[in-house]
């Protein structure tokens, strides 16, 4: 028996929440009119989480799961019901996130967004994840725990493997300052 998809899946879950903390500190700041150093937002932080966001769960993470939930239909040990929502939280995710990183963008070039908008934004975009991550855990992934060796490397066949650029062995260094940020996390 071997939980190979739960854990990485499960890890990428506590990843994901931690970095979504960091990015909530972040953008809270834009609430102050303090001006000390510590309050302002470091906006290629924010960048970076952003970008970070893009290139790993909507390229990696939701694709595995979404192998791994057609696998579970097709052996007759998921119901199609209990899956679309999760598939179509995906969707809404992305459209979520696509929406926030226009946002960050237009405050990169200088372009006056209300700030309103971006927390209303950024809000819509971490309930949602969160609230994706707890339902699938709940939901779907002890199912995960029903699959045996074969099952678990037929999952991993179907899917192009991808690195994570920030918490695998080959970390780019672009994300230096976010690795100290979430290490500074209690
Ligand atoms: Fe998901
Ligand atoms: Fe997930």
């Amino acid at each position: 028996m071997t939980t190979a998809i739960l854990d990485r899946l499960l890890n990428d879950h506590q990843n994901l929440k931690r970095v979504l903390t960091v990015l909530e500190r972040e953008i809270a700041k834009y609430d102050t009119e303090n001006s000390d150093d510590d309050d302002t937002p470091d906006l290629s932080l924010i960048m970076d989480i952003m970008e970070y966001m893009h290139s790993y769960p909507e390229f990696f993470h939701h694709p595995l799961e979404e192998v791994a939930f057609d696998y579970l239909e097709a052996q007759k040990l998921a119901a199609p019901s209990k899956t679309s929502v999760i598939r179509s939280d995906h969707d809404q995710l992305e459209r979520e996130g696509d929406e926030l990183r226009s946002l960050i963008r237009k405050i990169n070039f200088g372009q006056p967004v209300p700030l309103d908008q971006l927390h209303r934004a950024f809000e819509d975009y971490a309930w949602h994840m969160r609230e994706h991550m707890r339902k699938e855990e709940d939901l779907v992934f002890p199912l995960f725990e029903r699959l045996d060796e074969a099952s678990n490397q037929a999952i991993l066949d179907n899917i192009q493997h991808r690195h994570d650029p920030l918490f695998d062995e080959y970390k780019q260094e672009q994300y230096d300052t976010l690795l100290e940020r979430l290490e500074q996390l209690a």
